[in-house]
C-alpha cells in the first residue's frame, strides 16, 4: 500500500470487482421481491454484500452504511470490510445494499444494490438525516443550479440554458406530503413532474440519462443516498447541490459525531465536497428501473443481472450483464 500513489489506490481494489459485491446483494434481495417483507429483503442484501467484500483485497471502512454499530449488526458505520485489513489499500465505502426496501417488498421499480468507494477521507460522512437535493444533467454551464434559490429560479435558469420554455422542463420528485408546495410550484410553471414512490439514487441519476427525458431532480431524501448519487454524478457528469436537513437535536449530535461542524449545518455541498478525488460507483438492479434491469430468475436456476460501474478519474462507465447459475 505504501508504494502506491493515491491515483493507483482504487486500481488495487479492482474497480470491476465492486460489481461482484453489488451483484451478490441484488441476487440475495431478489429472492424477496414482492414478498412484503422489507426487513428480510434488506437483511439478505446486507449479509450477501458483507460476505462479498471479504473477497476483495482491501482495507475498507464503511463510512456510510446501515446505521451505527448499536443499531446495525452488519455494515455499520466504522465497520472494517475487505479481505486485507491492515495490508490492503485503505478505501472508504458508502453503501446501500438495498436502496428501495419498500419497492422490493412491493415489487415496484428502481430498487438497487449500490455502493461508492473512494480513497480514505474523500466521501462526506453524511449522517442518517435528510438532505435537500437539487440535480441537473451534464452539459450545462457551471453553477446553473443553486439550492439557495427558489425552485422557480432554478427551473428558469435550466430552461434558459436549454433553450426551452420552463413548461418544457421535467423534474423528478419523491412523492411525499412534504413536497406538496414544491410540486404545486413546479406544476404552476407548467413543468412535468415525475413522481417516484421511493429510490432517489436512481431518481437523481435519471437526470444524466437523456432517454429518461428528466431534466432535474428536486426535493428531500436521505442524506446517505445523496452522497451515493453524488458519487455517480462525479463519474458521469451533471451538477448536484445538497444541504443537510435536521429534524431534531439528536440528528445534529450524530452529524457532529461524524465530523460535521456546526457552521456547516446549513452548508450547500457541491459534488466534489460530497465525493472528492477519484471514486467508483457501482450498482446492480434488484427490480427493473430507469437505470438498470432487475434480477431475472429464470428456469433451471439461471439468473441474469444488470450492473453498472463507473469511475470518476477516467469517466469510464461499464454496463455488465451477468448470468448466474445458483443463488
Ligand atoms: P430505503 O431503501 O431505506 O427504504 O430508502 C428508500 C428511499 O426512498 C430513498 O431512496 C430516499 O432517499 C428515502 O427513502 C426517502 O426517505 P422517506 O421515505 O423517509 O421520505
Amino acid at each position: 500500500m505504501s508504494d502506491l500513489t493515491p491515483s493507483k489506490v482504487l486500481d488495487r481494489v479492482l474497480v470491476l470487482e465492486m460489481v461482484r459485491v453489488t451483484e451478490a446483494a441484488a441476487v440475495a434481495a431478489s429472492k424477496l421481491v414482492g414478498r412484503g417483507d422489507e426487513k428480510a429483503a434488506d437483511a439478505a442484501a446486507v449479509e450477501a454484500m458483507r460476505k462479498a467484500f471479504d473477497e476483495l483485497y482491501m482495507d475498507g471502512t464503511v463510512v456510510i452504511g446501515e446505521g451505527e454499530r448499536d443499531e446495525a449488526p452488519m455494515l455499520y458505520i466504522g465497520e472494517k470490510v475487505g479481505g486485507a485489513p491492515g495490508k490492503g489499500p485503505k478505501i472508504d465505502i458508502a453503501l446501500d445494499p438495498l436502496e428501495g426496501t419498500t419497492i422490493t417488498a412491493k415489487a415496484g421499480p428502481n430498487a438497487l444494490a449500490v455502493l461508492a468507494a473512494a480513497e480514505e477521507g474523500c466521501l462526506l460522512n453524511a449522517p442518517d438525516t435528510y438532505m435537500d437535493k437539487l440535480a441537473v444533467g451534464p452539459g450545462y454551464p457551471e453553477d446553473i443550479i443553486d439550492l439557495a434559490k427558489s425552485p422557480t429560479e432554478n427551473v428558469k435558469a435550466v430552461a434558459q440554458a436549454k433553450g426551452v420554455d420552463p413548461s418544457d422542463i421535467v423534474v423528478c420528485v419523491l412523492d411525499r406530503d412534504r413536497h406538496a408546495d414544491l410540486i404545486a410550484e413546479l406544476r404552476g410553471l407548467g413543468c412535468g413532474v415525475v413522481l417516484i414512490g421511493d429510490g432517489d439514487v436512481a431518481g437523481v441519476i435519471a437526470v444524466t440519462d437523456p432517454d429518461t427525458t428528466i431534466d432535474m431532480y428536486m426535493g428531500q431524501g436521505g442524506a446517505p443516498e445523496g452522497v451515493l448519487a453524488a458519487a455517480a454524478l462525479r463519474c458521469v457528469g451533471g451538477q448536484f447541490n445538497g444541504r443537510l436537513v435536521f429534524r431534531n437535536e439528536d440528528e445534529k449530535e450524530r452529524a457532529r459525531k461524524w465530523g460535521i461542524a456546526d457552521e456547516d449545518f446549513d452548508k450547500i455541498y457541491k459534488l466534489d465536497e460530497l465525493a472528492r478525488g477519484d471514486c467508483i460507483f457501482a450498482a446492480t438492479g434488484v427490480t427493473d428501473g430507469s437505470l438498470l434491469e432487475g434480477v431475472k430468475r429464470l428456469r433451471g436456476g439461471k439468473m441474469t443481472t444488470e450492473s453498472v460501474v463507473m469511475r470518476a478519474s477516467s469517466g469510464t462507465v461499464r454496463w455488465i450483464r451477468g448470468e448466474h447459475h445458483k443463488g
